[in-house]
């Protein structure tokens, strides 16, 4: 059941109602023919709302197989473009443009392009998180949940080039036993997590398991007894029978986990800093309330040119090939 979400009465306006967010955008969803798709850091509200939620492979499978007219994406730029690059037709829409990502900026198209000139010879395979232009530049895509698949299903003798996220990179070096030219990007909030922080909780709850995405650094992977996709970690959760989890990924994930196993407890790992910084401030620029508003006056529109789009369109069919 949806929480009840109310737009407060403009007190300008005598008489005027309070607004139910999910009753009106159920209706616009109704009226536009549109699919709500939202990732798993998204905040509690969205996800309850959303027809779909996932990791950034199942949204971008979901993208591809909708019948809607309209998708409104509630998760970050890249996700967004990916759905648009796989559906020119159809309307694609972001709560929040300003909703980017701080692993996909570590990557600007033009160093890239003297990145790849410098190691001629090499497949590129591009993380997931990177703009259309770096797609556009790259071989195959990969997400978290596929990337150690996909490398495992290169010729051996064939050199490859890994962007941009450097701990996901040595984690698939580690798991495939490949040599891989590393683009040196990282994510701001899988950056955050304190090692020690974490190891005193292992002390404190001496019972649980410390689970990782592996956007984090190896010394927090090093903790972990499971480490997957934001997807492959809520599986892993209902499936374990332990009861406690050190969660070293976003804490939104932590809404479906508690859903998916009520009884269990979630401990989100703690930032090395007294902050919120484990929380992507870029996924939670997006709101139900800029979810409303998208809906109803149909903006912002993921936009790009038809050149850029085909380009980046191949690497992701390939990923979607190679990722069955
Ligand atoms: P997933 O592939 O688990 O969805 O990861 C996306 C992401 O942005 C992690 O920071
Ligand atoms: Fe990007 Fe990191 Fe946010 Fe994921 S958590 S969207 S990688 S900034």
């Amino acid at each position: 059941m949806f929480t009840t979400a109310l737009i407060k009465p403009d007190q300008t306006q005598p008489g005027a109602l309070p607004l139910d967010l999910f009753a009106v955008i159920a209706s616009l969803k109704k009226e536009l023919n549109a699919v709500i798709l939202a990732h798993y850091y998204q905040e509690p509200d969205i996800q309850d709302i959303a027809d779909f939620i996932g990791d950034s492979l199942q949204l971008s499978k979901a993208a591809a197989d909708t019948n809607a007219d309209v998708i409104v994406f509630a998760g970050v730029h890249f996700m967004a473009e990916t759905a648009k690059i796989l559906n020119p037709d159809k309307m694609v829409l972001l709560p929040d443009v300003n909703a980017g990502c701080s692993l996909a900026d570590t990557c600007p198209p033009d160093a890239f392009a003297e990145f790849k000139a410098a190691h001629p010879g090499h497949l590129v395979i591009s993380y997931i998180n990177c703009s259309a232009e770096i797609k556009a530049m790259s071989d195959i895509i990969c997400t978290s949940s596929n990337a150690v698949k996909i490398v495992q299903q290169i010729p051996k003798d064939q050199p490859i080039i890994f962007a941009p996220d450097r701990n996901l990179g040595r984690y698939v070096m580690q798991q495939t036993g490949r040599d891989m030219v590393l683009w040196q990007g990282s994510c701001i909030v899988h950056e955050t997590f304190s090692e020690k922080k974490i190891v005193q909780l292992k002390i404190a709850h001496p019972e649980a398991e410390a689970i990782a995405h592996p956007e984090c650094e190896p010394a927090v992977l090093h903790h972990a007894s499971f480490i997957g996709s934001t997807a492959a970690l809520l599986k892993y959760c209902q499936q374990s029978p332990t009861q406690e989890f050190i969660v070293a990924t976003e804490p939104g994930i932590i809404h479906q986990m508690q859903k998916a196993a009520p009884y269990k407890n979630f401990i989100p790992a703690p930032p090395m800093n007294n902050c919120n910084c484990n929380e992507c401030p870029f996924m939670r620029l997006n709101t139900l309330e800029k979810l409303y508003l998208a809906m109803k006056n149909c903006t912002p529109e993921i936009t790009m040119s038809e050149e850029i789009r085909l380009a980046a369109l191949r690497p992701i069919q390939r990923m979607l090939e190679m990722s069955f």
